[in-house]
């Protein structure tokens, strides 16, 4: 992995915050994960990929439906964590290390592929996208989700906003983000990847909104992944958590409204 490559492709950076993002972010990544999950109303039993699985929001949804479901993820540590909750519902290793752009399954091997804000994140997110169109079986079915704001969602939104306000000139907050937030892009990815889109469904919820002081306290945790991180010195640090915590104080009570586009695309049949 070469040195300049953002944290966010570096398997070690989600190692670092792995723990943390199993405690929060899953809790409420969770919730889009069976949003997504029930909206691709598989038959039980299926086969199904979770790519990019990280704490394993979806693959705990499928396997508590029932599904023969397996989750991959770069991640040493976002995959110890996922196959550890897997254990509690079924038997069997359920969590595997792997890159998303290059799967090592064979082709035709899963009924549905899911990646739930993980694909468009990838250097290669066409790969990503192409290798779930090989691992599924003719007419088996891929969903992704991703960020509507290109920003993330919940607190990160506000981080992306401060970073915008202070460092209007800096790539805000992750480039690939914009490739894939909206209908019309997330079913181009579709077919290019030689997949058939069939729907994309907005899925919003409200996220506990933290007190100002958690935004100071947690910059680098929340924020750290991101390319913008990198360039600032640490005044440029303070200065950015401040205008976040700023933001947060004008929040309103109810949270941070998220919005996630979930794509459901279908791999063509053989006729
Ligand atoms: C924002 S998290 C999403 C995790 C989970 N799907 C969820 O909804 O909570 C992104 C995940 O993508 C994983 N990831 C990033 N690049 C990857 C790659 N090239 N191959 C496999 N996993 C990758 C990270 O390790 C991380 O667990």
């Amino acid at each position: 992995m070469p040195s300049k490559a953002p944290a966010i492709h570096d398997p070690a950076h989600w190692d670092s915050v792995s723990t943390n993002y199993a405690a929060e972010a899953d809790r409420m990544t969770g919730r889009y994960a069976q949003a997504a999950w029930e909206l691709a109303a598989l038959p039980p039993g299926a086969r199904v990929l979770d790519v990019a699985t990280g704490a394993g929001a979806l693959l705990v949804s499928a396997l508590r439906d029932g599904a023969d479901a397996v989750g991959i993820d770069f991640s040493p540590g976002m995959v110890e964590i996922a196959q550890a909750r897997a254990a509690e519902i079924s038997p069997g290793r359920r969590a595997l290390v792997m890159d998303g752009q290059q799967l090592d399954f064979p082709a035709e091997s899963f009924d549905a592929a899911f990646s739930i804000f993980g694909v468009f994140m990838f250097p290669d997110a066409a790969a990503g996208f192409a290798e779930m169109a090989r691992v599924l079986r003719s007419d088996g079915l891929a969903v992704v989700a991703v960020w509507e704001n290109a920003g993330g969602a919940g607190p990160a939104q506000l981080f992306a906003q401060a970073a915008q306000r202070l460092f209007p000139d800096q790539p805000v907050p992750l480039p690939m983000a914009r490739l894939f937030n909206s209908p019309e892009l997330l079913d181009a990815a579709f077919v290019e990847a030689c997949l058939r889109p069939e729907a994309v469904h907005r899925v919003t919820y409200t996220w506990p909104a933290p007190p100002a002081d958690w935004f100071r306290e947690h910059a680098k945790l929340a924020y750290g992944w991101s390319p913008v991180w990198k360039m600032l010195d640490d005044a440029q640090r303070t200065a950015f958590a401040e205008e976040a915590a700023a933001l947060a104080a004008d929040l309103p009570p109810e949270g941070i409204s998220s919005t996630a586009l979930v794509g459901i695309a279908r791999k063509a049949g053989i006729d």
